[in-house]
């Protein structure tokens, strides 16, 4: 039995879950897959009403579970960055999921601003370092609020953190078996301390334990620019915590969108946390038209991680079946259905499929 602790959040998250969470049951009354969940209602609404950003004990709490699923942080009377610090990038540190798994695929049937590229252009997977990088929190001000003020902001970087980080995304290309190929995404040419220590992780890892896998690299700039060009050209990318925000926005754009964009913070030695990339979509609160598809993958990435692949390959191709014949647009309140009717196509695909 597995044990599910579900975060709803803020604005549209508890609607995308909710459709998630429909899913999820019919999924798992096809295939046999016991779970159970708890629901906790952490997000703006509770700081706002006990000005509490999380109860002390979060993440002990949650490592008693097998797995989390979110469904956006980010309230619009609450100044930004309390609640994405407080609670998701706490939890992520709290349970040291060190791997930010984000694939960026083009499904049959979706819209891409691409022109010229297809599905089989656009099907890769972004690995993003998960607890260090820019995100650690240190540094500090000198003579805050003078003329002479100065702000420092450390990237942190430790070889065990990039080590880990680099051995997924090989095994993940070994696994994967498409191209054999990891890019590291990088800025050697400037970052000269930190990407130097990426890179030569990178290539004494690769090296030794990975040889029949293509080790490439990129800076993040061009990283960017080849993302637009020729996606086709990546397999799986490995990238710092800050690079790896930026490229998977860029990523979710080229895949169709936020409404589509799952993402997975692993620790694939403990406690995972699944949520759609995008944040909480404040105006669309309530009304029915934000995309939940995102939120219905990120139940299928939770399944892949629990070794349950029939459940998750049954429940991808009821999203594509849904995704390429029965919604007209991936964005919010283009999808020619409402959210929950999304939901319903979906398990009802499940159910036929
Ligand atoms: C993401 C988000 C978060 C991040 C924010 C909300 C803190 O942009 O998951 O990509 O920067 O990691
Ligand atoms: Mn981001």
């Amino acid at each position: 039995m597995k044990r599910i602790a579900i975060i709803g959040g803020d604005g549209t998250g508890p609607e995308v879950v909710a459709e998630a969470l429909k899913c999820l049951k019919a999924v798992a009354d096809k295939v046999g897959f016991a779970y159970e969940t708890e629901n906790f209602d952490w997000g703006g609404d509770r700081y706002l009403k006990t000005g509490e950003v999380l109860p002390e004990d979060a993440a002990e709490t949650l490592r008693k579970f097998d797995s989390i699923l979110l469904g956006a942080i980010g309230h619009p009377d609450v100044k930004p960055g309390i609640l994405e610090k407080g609670i998701l990038l706490n939890l992520r540190f709290a349970l040291d999921q060190y791997i930010n798994l984000r694939p960026v695929i083009l499904y049959e049937g979706v819209e891409t601003p691409l022109a010229g590229k297809g599905p089989k252009d656009i099907d890769f997977v972004v690995v993003r370092e998960n607890t260090e990088g820019l995100y650690v929190g240190t540094g500090g001000f000198m003579k805050k609020d003078t003329p002479d003020e100065v702000a420092v902001q450390e990237s942190v970087n430790t070889r065990k953190g990039v080590e880990r980080c680099i051995r997924f995304a090989f095994e993940l290309a070994r696994k994967r078996n498409k191209m054999n190929k990891v890019t590291l995404c990088g800025k050697t040419n400037v970052l000269t301390f930190a990407w130097d220590l990426w890179e030569r992780t990178f290539h004494e890892v690769g090296a030794s334990q990975y040889p029949e896998i293509e080790r490439d690299y990129a800076h993040v700039d061009a990283t960017c620019m080849w993302m637009v060009k020729n996606p086709e050209w990546f397999d799986v990318i490995v990238t710092d915590n800050m690079f790896g925000d930026i490229i998977t926005d860029l990523g979710a754009v080229i895949q169709g969108g936020m409404g589509i964009a799952a993402g997975g913070n692993l620790n694939p030695e403990g406690v995972s946390m699944f949520e759609p990339i995008g944040g909480s979509a404040p105006k669309y609160t309530g009304l029915g038209k934000i995309n939940p598809m995102a939120s219905i993958l990120s139940v299928q990435m939770m399944l892949d991680q629990f070794g349950e692949t029939k459940g998750a390959k049954l429940l991808e191709n009821a999203c594509i079946k849904v995704i390429s014949k029965k919604m007209k647009s991936m964005g919010a309140g283009k999808m020619g259905m409402t959210t929950s009717e999304v939901g319903d196509s979906v398990v009802e695909q499940i159910e036929i499929l």
